[in-house]
């Protein structure tokens, strides 16, 4: 089956990877390939490419077997935390890398297949999993979980408003196994600022997908085993859909950026860490208005690169 996956902010992951002829890049979300091969047409069709997904479907569906015979592209059905770790220390082959992106969160291919059950505007079972072969759908999950666990999944990962007494009615209409039953558990869609309809199942639907499928779980691993990975002067670049994703990526990179932990009022650093990147990209890169006009999911995207330096990491 084709993707339907628009990829965001193509130019802008191209324009600051910016990958020479030849580059050796990682893709730890493949999703439709749209970004990889953007990327591999920038590196004038060759270099290697070592494309990661969560979802054995991807690969089928980016088409990308075939699509540069020039280049040496190796498809791994893993999570990008795996596979960056094991690149870091050895256990995989492939490192040092020229670039590294991840694009976090679902793929509009998974969103709109009711199979998934990642969307609440489709009916279909109660899964949510990025990874149908790992792990346990939510429908599962949510009888594990008691009244102060779901509220705070509910709350942290969805700022969900009404957060217990909605945890309260979802506990008590169990077994849920359709997204539809789900749906219907939740306040009534509304008009919220800007006179935007707002249906607060989104919220709803995002927190119980980040936390079955662990997103946040590894994310600063990544990022930091991503940066172990890097050749001098390789980038990565992390592009988050939501303000906690976003702020790890942010915290992560900051830290790498600036290690040093002397106190403040020392006149010369004295623990001697160096920094082992340099943020590329001051604040976060957004999308501009036409993108957002025609990708509605480009409005919320956050794209952040750095440099690698010379140093090691501390
Ligand atoms: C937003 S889409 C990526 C779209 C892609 N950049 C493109 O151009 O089509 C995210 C993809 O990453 C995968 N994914 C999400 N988290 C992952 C993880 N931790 N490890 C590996 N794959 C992940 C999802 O299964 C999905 O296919």
């Amino acid at each position: 089956m084709a993707t339907h996956h628009l990829p965001v902010l193509t130019e802008a992951v191209v324009r600051w990877l910016d990958p020479r002829p030849g580059a050796t890049l990682f893709d730890g979300t493949l999703g439709g390939g749209g970004h990889s091969r953007a990327l591999l047409t920038a590196a004038g069709g060759r270099g290697r490419l070592i494309a990661v997904d969560r979802d054995p479907a991807a690969w089928e569906r980016s088409g990308l077997e075939t699509a540069f015979p020039e280049a040496e592209v190796r498809f791994l059905h893993a999570r990008f935390e795996t596979a960056l770790a094991d690149l870091a220390a050895g256990r995989l082959a492939g490192a040092p890398l020229d670039g590294i992106l991840l694009d976090l969160g679902p793929s509009s291919d998974q969103l709109n297949d009711p199979d998934r059950g990642l969307s609440f505007q489709v009916d279909g079972p109660l899964d949510m999993r990025l990874d149908p072969t790992a792990g346990e759908p939510v429908s599962a999950w949510l009888d594990q979980q008691d009244e102060a666990s779901l509220t705070r999944v509910l709350r942290d990962f969805g700022e969900v408003p009404g957060a217990r007494g909605l945890a309260r009615r979802i506990l008590a209409a169990r077994p849920i196994t359709t997204t539809a039953a789900l749906v219907a558990l939740c306040p009534p869609a509304h008009r919220g600022r800007g006179g935007r309809r707002h249906h607060p199942a989104t919220l709803v639907f995002q927190a119980l997908r980040i936390a079955v499928n662990a997103e946040l779980d590894h994310l600063a691993a990544a990022v930091e085993d991503g940066v172990r990975c890097l050749t001098p002067g390789g980038r990565i670049a992390v592009i988050a859909f939501h303000s906690l994703e976003d702020r790890i990526v942010k915290q992560t990179l900051r830290r790498l950026a600036h290690p040093c932990v002397c106190p403040p009022d020392l006149p010369a650093c004295a623990c001697g860490r160096r920094p082992a990147i340099t943020l590329a990209t001051r604040r976060a890169v957004v999308a501009g208005e036409a993108e957002r006009a025609a990708n509605p999911r480009a409005r919320s995207a956050r794209l952040r690169v750095a440099e690698r330096t010379t140093n090691p990491l501390s």
